[in-house]
């Protein structure tokens, strides 16, 4: 694990950027290239181990990137990928081979929860899942061949968390490699690096990237491990585009200050959701009554941007609710400037079995709401219009 020289949000924008008193350009150039010239046949196997070679191998612009992240999650190192699926995907396949196990928690992002039940098995790989705050039986699933414990937290679309400490313990204990989907979380929130898990996930299209234009993953964790995925990256060819890698560090410069004020509207939206007559339940963090609240405000700085909650009815009608809404665009996805909401059952969660979505606690009436930077009392009176849809009474809009 690496020291920090300056907080997260210094790093978010100075990282990566050379503080020498020189003539330089402020901002990264983005070298759009696919490959590197060089003067002479020996300076090109020198080059073929650096980020001047050709841009599948790496390209300076993917560096600067990777030297913040790395950064701000504390880690040695950090890789950018095409996509958060390829991300993680790349990541896995190659940590594991045929024969080996992984133990998962039953509540993660439904693309990997297809990788794991219906890919890997193809390949030799098998997956107990367990549930995400059971550590017992995380436990009493691991084998002697089980290699990869990996989490997510807080979870997609429930927004259970994981103990970090057990789950490092739990690893440690029988030397299994730690990986864990920080999306939600983003490095301003947690960083998980700092409690010991091993390699730190994102779907960077999430907070990362932050304005919704862009697709890319990052996985940040040790050195030794990262330099496995290089390689396996440089052979199944997952990398970014240079210019969509510039558009994600011209994000990351500012999502400190978005990722404040998305913790603090999400937890204004989801108080007055948990006090509307149409609502059942609402699952954030940070409110009052989350399962998991006293280890959430201990282990992240704020509860993120991200809540779903349940509507008193139907699907019919939590459909109903999402059609009805302005300012929150219906749409897949999170963690962008626009308020978004989604049923997880149609977009996230659509490709996996109703049974399992049912152990996840995923119902047809659970709503996932992305809060944007937008003003507050427009969200939760665009919320109160969307449930008065239902044709029932609503209680009043707070404001303020
Ligand atoms: C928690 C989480 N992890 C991973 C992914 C996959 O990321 P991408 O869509 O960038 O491939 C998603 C996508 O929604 C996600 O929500």
């Amino acid at each position: 694990m690496r020291q920090h020289r300056f907080h997260p949000e210094t790093e978010a924008v100075r990282g990566g950027a050379c503080l020498e008193k020189r003539n330089a350009p402020l901002s990264q150039p983005i070298y759009q290239t696919s490959t590197f010239r060089v003067s002479d046949c020996d300076e090109q196997l020198r080059a073929t181990g650096t980020d001047m070679f050709y841009t599948r191998y790496g390209n300076p612009t993917h560096s600067a990137v990777e030297q913040t992240l790395a950064q701000m999650e504390g880690a040695d190192e950090a890789l950018l990928f095409a996509s958060g699926m390829n991300a993680i995907t790349t990541t896995i396949l190659s940590l594991v081979e045929s024969g080996d196990h992984v133990v998962a928690q039953r509540d993660i992002y439904g693309g990997v929860a297809k990788f794991l039940t219906s890919w890997l098995p193809k390949r030799g790989v098998d997956t107990t899942f367990v549930e995400a705050t059971d550590y017992d039986q995380h436990l009493r699933a691991i084998r002697p061949n089980t290699k990869i414990l990996y989490l997510e937290s807080p979870t997609n679309p429930t927004l259970r968390v994981v103990d970090l400490n057990q789950a490092v313990a739990i690893a440690r204990g029988h030397g299994l490699i730690s990986l864990i989907d920080s999306t939600f979380a983003t490095p301003i929130n947690q960083r998980p690096a700092e409690f010991g898990i091993d390699l730190v996930l994102h779907s960077g299209t999430k907070y990362l990237s932050g304005h919704t234009d862009l697709i890319c993953g990052v996985v940040a964790g040790r050195r030794e491990l990262i330099q496995r995925l290089r390689e396996t990256r440089t052979t199944l060819g997952g990398v970014m585009d240079p210019h969509a890698a510039f558009l994600l560090l011209r994000g990351i410069k500012s999502l400190s200050l978005r990722v404040e004020r998305q913790n603090h509207s999400a937890l204004r939206v989801a108080q007055f959701l948990r006090r509307h007559a149409q609502v059942r339940s609402v699952n954030y963090p940070f409110l009052e009554g989350h399962p998991q609240r006293s280890l959430a405000l201990e282990q992240m700085k704020g509860g993120g941007g991200v809540l779903s909650f349940e509507v008193e009815g139907t699907g019919e009608d939590a459909k109903r609710v999402t059609e009805a809404l302005e300012l929150f665009s219906l749409a897949p996805s999170l963690g962008g400037v626009e308020s978004l909401v989604s049923i997880p059952v149609l977009t996230s969660h659509a490709m996996i079995s109703r049974e399992q979505r049912e152990k996840m606690g995923i119902s047809e009436q659970l709503i996932r709401l992305s809060v944007g930077i937008e003003n507050t009392d427009d969200l939760i009176a665009d919320l109160e219009r969307a449930l008065a849809a239902l044709g029932r009474e609503a209680t009043t809009v707070e404001v303020g």
